[in-house]
């Protein structure tokens, strides 16, 4: 593997924001982009288009235009797995054979959509779904975000092994008129398996006469779920090369789109498709994913932040932060290279961030005052989702936009405590509306901002294997064993769990 040239980067002018825009009045022009009903705004970054240049020489070094055509033609890039990765043949962008069987599948899916609702599993109201991680957060920010109006059913999510999640749900839900849903890629997780049995007996101590008959499984291992008890009719399948984190367009999706209806369903794909083509045709420099990965680089590498933030001015979002938690840190919180070699940078920043206005509340202080430097992304939408009057609406955007504002600009005063340093960055995603098609299009632009910032750093985006120890050794104390230091073991004890 080559290994890159940050010199360049390392060594750019460090100019503050404000000087940047007053030496350059095409500033806005030239760091904005509009894109499948998305307009972004790295203007309040540090990115300039010198750096940009420096981005796009590290692109070619690191090969990321090959690599990316690599990804989209079904070969092998998830190399720690020695698999392809399969998520944008979901949305109609990749190997033909990978393209069609996600097509068999979505049509598949689709049937037992509408057998659901021809009432073919009895009347059904309620779907509880259980799964957790990719096989829980994507279809709940889709949920969240678009199905606050619809009633066709009413849909939970439930992930935790906390039975307290589990409860809250039986409190409210009907077991003659539930359907199961148990995602899982894998079928053997712990946490999904254990619920999705506490599911069954709920149902089987109401009297419902065949649970299983009520199961649907999404999952990669049909072969697990048929052992488990799904009828091979009732599985609903997706690739292997589909990741988790980015499986929302798989049948992983479909408490969304038994929720939103089918036509949502195919509006969210096409929307991903488009930025999909966007990603793939579009020069570097006007590419949205490459600009954003730019600027997470060049503050991770040259400006030594730790972590990122994204704010979502749009209670419809609400769980955006934590859904990028996942796809981010799970995908670059890597130490070592695709060669096995340490990477000897740092790699992907702790995703946090919140909603506002309440983050305004709460650790905006930190933002503008703190000693960490933050880059902040803020995501707003134009067209208000609420009934109430204008003035809401308003006031969320114009509070949004005012916070960018003046964490740039900082202000001086004879108080030290009452200054503000200003020249911190932010960009800025304001979405004409929230429907299906610009939601796809916004986590398919995620993916592959995450991809790019992969390929830079020479990193395997899609393998996660630092999640494996901790469940094997929580296996091992389910088991009664494990090797444990005294700290664990008296934990254990204390906890009467010996
Ligand atoms: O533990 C991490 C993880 O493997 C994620 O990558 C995945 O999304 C989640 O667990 C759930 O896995 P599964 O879908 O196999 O149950």
């Amino acid at each position: 593997m080559n290994v890159a040239d940050w010199s360049k980067i390392e060594a750019l002018p460090k100019e503050r924001l404000e000087t940047l825009f007053a030496n350059d009045p095409d500033r806005l022009a030239k760091l904005s982009l509009d894109v499948a009903g998305i307009h972004f705004d790295w203007s309040k970054t540090h990115l300039t288009p010198d750096a940009v240049a420096a981005f796009e020489a590290l692109a070619k070094e690191t090969d990321l235009a090959g690599k990316r055509e690599a990804m989209f033609g079904g070969q092998n890039v998830n190399v720690t797995e020695d698999r392809p990765v399969e998520h944008t043949a979901e949305r109609g962008a990749g190997k033909d054979e990978s393209v069609a069987r996600a097509a068999a599948y979505h049509a598949r899916m689709r049937a037992v959509i509408d057998a659901i609702e021809a009432d073919a599993f009895g009347p059904i109201r309620h779907v509880l779904h259980v799964g957790i991680g990719g096989s829980a957060l994507g279809p709940h920010l889709l949920i969240d975000a678009l199905g606050r109006d619809s009633d066709r059913y009413d849909v939970a999510i439930v992930s935790n092994v906390d039975g307290m999640a589990l409860d809250d749900v039986f409190d409210r839900f009907d077991p003659a008129t539930t359907l199961l849903v148990v995602a899982s890629k894998t079928f053997t997780t712990t946490e999904t398996m254990m619920n999705a049995e506490s599911v069954i007996a709920w149902m089987t101590g109401a009297g419902v006469e065949d649970p299983y008959g009520r199961v649907i499984a999404l999952t990669a291992s049909p072969e697990k779920a048929i052992e488990w008890g799904v009828d091979e009719t009732r599985i609903l399948p997706f690739s292997e090369g589909v990741g988790g984190r980015y499986s929302l367009w798989s049948s992983i999706g479909f408490p969304a789109a038994i929720k939103l209806g089918w036509e949502q369903f195919e509006e969210l794909l096409d929307g991903a498709a488009e930025m999909d083509r966007h990603f793939r045709l579009t020069a570097l420099h006007e590419n949205a994913p490459a600009l954003a990965a730019f600027a997470d680089l060049y503050y991770t590498q040259v400006r030594g932040c730790e972590t990122r933030a994204p704010f979502a001015y749009d209670e419809r979002l609400r769980l955006l932060p934590s859904y990028l938690q996942q796809l981010e840190m799970e995908s670059n919180g890597k130490g070592v290279t695709v060669d096995g070699q340490p990477v000897g940078r740092p790699t992907a920043a702790i995703t946090w961030g919140g909603v506002g206005t309440d983050a305004q509340h709460a650790v905006f202080q930190l933002l503008h005052q703190g000693t960490h430097l933050v880059p902040v992304e803020f995501l707003a939408v134009i067209e208000a989702g609420d009934t109430l009057p204008a003035e809401h609406h308003r006031q969320l955007l114009l509070n949004a936009f005012a916070q960018g504002a003046a964490l740039m600009k900082g202000k001086q005063v004879d108080d030290p405590a009452r200054s503000y340093p200003g020249d911190r960055p932010s960009s800025t995603l304001l979405l004409d509306r929230l429907d299906a098609r610009t939601l796809g299009a916004l986590i398919a632009f995620y993916e592959h901002r995450v991809f790019v910032n992969g390929v830079l750093l020479g990193i395997n985006s899609f393998d996660q294997f630092g999640v494996e120890l901790g469940k094997e050794m929580a296996k091992a104390a389910a088991k009664g064993g494990g090797d444990f230091d005294p700290s664990t073991t008296d934990l254990i004890a204390r906890a009467g769990l010996a």
